[in-house]
């Protein structure tokens, strides 16, 4: 047992052994998130879980006692950041042993890429903890094990585990988002989520309910329901839509999104429930990938570019004021310049409000890897910026249609310029200059667009919240 902490508080002896108590309350973490929305909500649950263990967070990495990272292994570009900071952690491991408490600093590797690359983290890495996306309520038996042992520890099983006992307190003032569904069933033939984060499970609808009531306690008015593929939410007796209808009914909660929805499950229903109830927000994030059916059946997505259309066609049809946004992705293997045209000419045809945009990147364990041929990084790069090229200028349009606009705006935080940030209900962020507080929600109306900020002049203060 290692007694090397200044930290070491109170000793406790029993029949069969010594247990030494560190105090906690005095152990600082310092915590870096990457990766997607569902890292930012379960850099919460991590939160929670040490802070009730007696660990404090410090925003000042150096003065911590346990450095982690929440990590993300969908692009190969996402793990060599984080391996970047780690050396930077390393840094600081180093630096502290040669202070005067010489106490030893604990870096932790958490979340994807801990799944996904594991023993490589300890051994060529030095990471002193190396945690799955299912082993978070480890962390503080573990960071006392990595003190005690000085040894690497690892704890990578996977789970149905969806901390549903955990309600993360709110990262902002009025928006938050809540995990209703973990893990991925599709295997996507490019992607490695359904590796690292397992089979897909859903959280009780009541303990839904009963984060969204806690949430609302404490201000908060805008909820997006998270899951790696949302439509397909399920818990023993509710589906999508009951979920929908269930957290609509929650006092205070004005809002409502869900991300992301995966086409195939895109249907007339979930559409017609989406516009039925007045608290969920007009918007879609779809991923689209591609626009070669040739590419969508070597994506394994299980949709054609006309099959799309239509479900845009119908959802265009339930919601005139859709706001849709995407993600594609150029240089799958194979991809020849004709896919590659079919997707421009579909991202024309289709007109996102928004596209995340991003490079095949090949990830070793999952299918794309046996296909071929490859494309060239180079022609994946022209690819990608003409891409951008275009979808920018349609981002601009879109914008453009807000001009003279009546929108209702909930104020979010404050602006630019002395300026206040608020967000349509369609998810668009805008600029107003008139005093207000955070939480207000108004109307107003879009004046100009600056670069690509819409600004706007407030109409009126006193927009019912719906109930
Ligand atoms: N569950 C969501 C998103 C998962 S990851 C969905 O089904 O769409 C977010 C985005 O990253 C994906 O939509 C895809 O466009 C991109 N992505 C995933 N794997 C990738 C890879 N190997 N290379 C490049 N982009 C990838
Ligand atoms: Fe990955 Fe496909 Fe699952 Fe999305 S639906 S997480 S892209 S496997
Ligand atoms: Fe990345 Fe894992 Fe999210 S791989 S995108 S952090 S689910």
């Amino acid at each position: 047992m290692c007694l090397d902490s200044a930290f070491a508080d109170r000793i406790f002896l029993d029949n069969t052994r010594v247990r030494v108590e560190f105090q906690k309350a005095m152990s600082r973490f310092f915590l870096q998130v990457y990766g997607c929305q569902m890292n930012q909500y379960e850099a919460g649950v991590v939160r929670d879980i040490l802070e009730r263990s007696g660990y404090t967070e410090t925003s000042e990495e150096k003065n911590a006692d346990v450095l982690l990272m929440l990590t993300c292994a969908v692009r190969s570009h996402a793990e060599r950041r984080a391996l970047g900071r780690l050396g930077t952690f390393r840094g600081l491991k180093d630096a502290r042993r040669k202070t005067p408490d010489a106490s030893s600093v604990i870096i932790g590797v958490l979340g994807c890429m801990s799944q996904n690359l594991r023993k490589n983290l300890a051994a060529d890495h030095a990471a002193d903890l190396i945690i799955g996306p299912d082993q978070y309520r480890r962390l503080p038996e573990l960071i006392d094990k990595a003190r005690e042992t000085k040894v690497p520890q690892f704890a990578l099983d996977q789970t149905e585990e969806c901390y549903d006992d955990i309600i993360p307190g709110p990262s902002h003032p009025v928006r938050a988002f809540i995990t209703v569904m973990r893990g991925c069933n599709n295997f996507c033939s490019y992607c490695i989520v359904p590796y690292t984060r397992g089979k897909e499970r859903s959280k009780p609808l009541t303990r839904v309910l009963a984060e969204a009531t806690a949430l609302a306690g404490q201000g908060i008015k805008d909820i997006t329901l998270l899951g790696q593929n949302v439509l397909a939410y399920h818990d023993q007796s509710n589906d999508f839509r009951e979920l929908l209808e269930a957290v609509s009914e929650i006092p205070g909660i004005a809002r409502i999104r869900f991300l992301t929805s995966h086409p195939k499950d895109l249907d007339e229903q979930v559409l017609s429930t989406i516009a039925r109830i007045p608290k969920v927000c007009p918007a879609l994030h779809l991923p689209i990938q591609s626009g070669s059916n040739r590419i969508l059946k070597l994506m394994r997505r299980g949709y054609t570019r006309e099959e799309y259309l239509a479900k845009i066609a119908l959802a265009r049809e339930y919601l005139p004021e859709l706001n849709l946004t995407t993600d594609i992705m150029v240089g799958f293997p194979s991809e020849t310049d004709s896919d590659f045209k079919d997707t421009l000419e579909l991202v024309r045809t289709i007109g996102f409000d928004f596209a995340y945009m991003f490079r095949f990147s090949v990830r070793p364990g999952t299918q794309a890897v046996e296909l071929g041929p490859k494309v060239s990084e180079a022609v994946a790069g022209q690819r990608l910026t003409r891409l951008i090229e275009v979808q920018n200028r349609i981002t601009r349009e879109r914008n453009s249609e807000m001009l003279n606009r009546t929108h209702e705006l909930l104020i979010e935080s404050p602006g630019p310029r002395q300026g206040m940030l608020g967000r349509t209900r369609t998810n668009r962020a805008v600029i107003v200059h008139s005093r207000l507080s955070i939480g207000q929600t108004v109307t107003c109306q879009v004046t100009r667009i600056q670069g690509w900020t819409p600004i706007a002049e407030v109409l009126g203060t006193e927009v019912p919240v719906p109930q």
